[in-house]
């Protein structure tokens, strides 16, 4: 299958015109038959930086649930596969940074963002559901966001579970995370697709999201890499079975030879 991201730049408070635009991106430089898996940013149709709780619910309510998952659905059905987006979960208890897994026909799952960055823990409630791994037509994909890579454990945690291939949907403004993808790539023997956005917008001050979109395979070869700036998309070719040998030689099986009674 092939599998991919589009490195967008949504603009603050401008839903529907990022929805219009995606839509156009995806027109004009995507060949659907060119990708069955297409993995969005974090925050993909919104932008990031909603300084508290009153300007997010601005763009998150159920209307814009429903309006980020019919987006998704019709990218799904466009490319005749499945999409993984990012996007500010309203709920009656309160705001999730969440992500979605959506076939044209349902919603095969989701997530909520564990490890909350910065000033993010003012708006958002921290994930509640876990590290989960879906079953789909295309293979064994789990998600975490962001900020997620910086504690291993996620990643872990989405190997264990069975993940072959991570979608991580981003929003980075340090410049480590495209580094250090290699290394929750290789030692979990899996493909990782991190989606980043580039462009900046305020948060407190103006934050500079720094692009590089990126893949892995599991190997820790970089497949892909978008620039730091510009909108940029790419696509390649993935065998999810090359996730599920966990030999790395002959000797060495990466889960069976971890040493759980040590580690705290
Ligand atoms: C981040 O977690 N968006 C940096």
């Amino acid at each position: 299958m092939k599998a991919g991201y589009i490195q967008f730049t949504p603009q603050l408070n401008q839903v529907e015109n990022n929805i219009k635009r995606l839509h156009k991106y995806i027109d004009d430089q995507i060949n659907p038959d060119q990708v069955d898996l297409l993995v969005l940013p974090e925050l993909a149709l919104t932008g990031y930086s909603y300084p508290d709780k009153q300007s997010l619910g601005k763009v998150s309510s159920e209307k814009y649930n429903k309006l980020t998952v019919d987006t998704a659905r019709k990218i799904a059905a466009q490319i005749n596969g499945m999409v993984v987006i990012g996007y500010p979960e309203y709920t009656e208890d309160g705001f999730y940074n969440s992500s979605l897994l959506v076939a044209s026909d349902k919603t095969i799952g989701k997530y909520r963002k564990t490890h909350l960055f910065g000033f993010e823990s003012e708006v958002y409630l921290p994930g509640n559901l876990g590290f989960n791994v879906f079953e789909t037509r295309l293979g064994k994909i789990g998600m975490m966001i962001c900020f997620d890579w910086f504690f291993p454990e996620a990643a872990r945690t989405l190997a264990l579970k069975g993940a072959q291939l991570i979608a991580h949907p981003t929003n980075l403004v340090m410049p480590y995370c495209q580094r250090a993808m290699f290394a929750r790539s290789l030692e979990n023997q899996v493909y990782t697709i991190s989606a980043n956005r580039c462009g900046r917008d305020n948060w407190k001050g103006v934050l500079v999201f720094s692009g590089e979109s990126i893949i892995y395979i599991p190997k820790g070869e970089v497949l892909s890499k978008a620039p730091v700036t510009g909108e940029h998309h790419d696509f390649i070719e993935i065998d999810l079975q090359k996730a599920t040998n966990k030999n790395i030689n002959s000797v060495n099986h990466i889960f069976n030879d971890r040493r759980p009674e040590f580690y705290f």
